[in-house]
C-alpha cells in the first residue's frame, strides 16, 4: 500500500508481513460436543498450547483446561477422569472445570493457590466452543454463537463432520475467501452472479448467487444440479453459517453448512466443516443423510482447492486489487478488531459497511469462457451458466 508503487509505476513488491503474534479473541469451535463425550480427556492443540477436553462424570458438563499439569507438568489428557475431576496420570492430583484443584489423595491438604487455566466453554448446535481471549475477559453482551434450529430438529438430518489441519497458512486465508468473488469460477468451477458483503459488529456476510457450469460436469462444480443462492456469516473471527438453497429437479434443497476453523500455531490451523439438509416431504432418515453427506463432499472438494492454493501461495498484506475484486482491505479491518486489546478496537473495523460488485463484466467474460470451453469439446453452442 505504499505510495510509491503508484508514482514510481515500478513493479509491485508484495510485503508478505510476519503472522499475527496473537490468536484471535473469540468463540473458537472445537467439535461435534459427542465426541468429547466418551469418558476420556482429549487433548486439543491450539493458541499455541495444549488443552484438554472433559466430561465431568457426575454434571456430565463439558470443561476445558491447560493440558499440563501444574504440580509437575504431567499431561492431563492421559489422565483420567474421576467423578467431576480431572486425575492426573503423574501423582493423581484432581482438577475441576473451573480450575481448581478439587484434592490431591496423598496430602494433608490442598494448597490454596493451586489453580490451573480453565477455559470458558459453550455448546451450541451440538458442538463445543471455547473462549479465547489473550485480555482474560469473559466474551461482552451479544457475542455468541446463534443457534441453528436445524440441528435439533428431525425435520434436518444429523450433521456430517470433518476435520483437517492445515500447515503453512494462517487463518487469515480462510477468512479472506469470504469478499473474493473471482476465486469461486477460477478455483471452484462456479459462476457468481451476484455477490454482495456486509461487514457490521463482530459479522461478516457474503450473498451469493451461483449458477451451475455447463462445461463442467456435477462432481467438478460447486452449484452442481441448478442455481445456489448462499447466505454466509462469520459471527466472531473462526465460525461461519452457510445457508444454502440449491433449485434441483423442481424442488429446492435447504443445506446449513458449518465452515470454522481454530488455530494451531501463527502457521497452521484446523479446519472443520459439516452439513445439515432439511429432509424434503417424502425423505427418508437415511435420503436426508446421503443428502447431507453429498452436500459435505460437494464442500470437501471446495476445501481441497482452497488447500491447495494456500499451500503454495505467499502471505499477502498489500494485495493488488482490481475493480472486480471484493472488499479485501475492508475485510481485514474488520477481521483486525479481533486481534487487538478490546480498547483499540476502532470504529472503522466494527461499523456498518456493505458492498456489492457489480458482477456485468464478470459474467459476460465467463459466459464466453464457458461457451469456448463447449466449443472446444464441440459440445454444443451452450452460452454458459444456467442454462
Ligand atoms: S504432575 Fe500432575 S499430579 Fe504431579
Ligand atoms: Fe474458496
Amino acid at each position: 500500500m505504499s505510495a510509491r508503487s503508484t508514482t514510481d509505476h515500478g513493479p509491485r513488491t508484495i510485503e508478505a508481513g510476519a503472522p499475527p503474534a496473537r490468536y484471535a479473541r473469540g468463540w473458537h469451535c472445537l467439535g461435534p460436543a459427542e465426541k468429547f463425550k466418551d469418558g476420556a480427556p482429549h487433548e486439543i492443540e491450539a493458541f499455541g498450547t495444549k488443552l484438554v477436553v472433559f466430561q465431568a462424570r457426575d454434571s456430565g458438563a463439558l470443561h476445558v483446561l491447560n493440558t499440563f499439569c501444574p504440580h509437575m507438568g504431567g499431561n492431563l489428557a492421559h489422565g483420567t477422569v474421576k467423578g467431576d475431576a480431572l486425575a492426573c496420570p503423574f501423582h493423581d492430583w484432581r482438577w475441576g472445570g473451573d480450575g481448581k484443584c478439587a484434592g490431591i489423595p496423598y496430602a494433608h491438604r490442598v494448597p490454596p493457590r493451586a489453580r490451573t487455566r480453565a477455559w470458558r466453554t459453550l455448546e451450541e448446535n451440538r458442538q463445543l466452543f471455547v473462549w479465547h481471549d489473550p485480555q482474560g475477559a469473559p466474551p461482552p453482551e451479544g457475542v455468541t454463537i446463534p443457534r441453528i434450529e436445524g440441528a435439533f430438529s428431525d425435520e434436518w438430518s444429523d450433521w456430517t463432520w470433518h476435520t483437517v489441519r492445515i500447515d503453512g497458512a494462517n487463518c487469515r486465508e480462510i477468512v479472506d475467501n469470504v469478499v473474493d468473488m473471482a476465486h469461486f469460477f477460477y478455483v471452484h468451477n462456479a459462476f457468481p452472479t451476484y455477490f454482495k458483503n456486509v461487514f457490521e459488529g463482530h459479522v461478516a456476510s457474503q450473498y451469493m448467487t451461483s449458477d451451475p457450469r455447463a462445461d463442467m460436469t456435477a462432481a467438478d462444480t460447486l452449484s452442481a444440479q441448478g442455481r445456489l443462492r448462499s447466505e454466509a456469516s462469520y459471527y466472531g473471527p473462526s465460525y461461519m453459517i452457510d445457508h444454502l438453497w440449491t433449485e434441483t429437479g423442481g424442488a429446492t434443497v435447504e443445506t446449513v453448512l458449518v465452515n470454522c476453523h481454530y488455530p494451531v500455531t501463527p502457521d497452521s490451523f484446523v479446519l472443520q466443516y459439516g452439513a445439515l439438509v432439511r429432509k424434503l416431504p417424502g425423505m427418508s432418515d437415511d435420503e436426508a443423510a446421503q443428502a447431507a453427506a453429498q452436500a459435505a463432499e460437494g464442500l470437501a472438494t471446495g476445501f481441497e482447492e482452497d488447500i491447495a492454493i494456500w499451500r503454495a501461495k505467499t502471505r499477502i498484506d498489500n494485495p493488488l486489487l482490481c475493480d472486480q475484486d471484493g472488499p479485501v482491505y475492508q475485510l481485514r479491518r474488520w477481521y483486525e478488531q479481533f486481534y487487538v486489546d478490546v480498547e483499540d478496537v476502532r470504529p472503522e473495523m466494527t461499523d456498518r459497511f456493505e458492498f456489492e460488485i457489480d458482477t456485468e463484466r464478470a459474467v459476460a467474460v465467463w459466459r464466453a469462457e464457458v461457451a469456448a470451453n463447449l466449443a472446444r469439446r464441440g459440445t454444443g453452442t451452450a452460452a454458459g451458466a444456467g442454462k
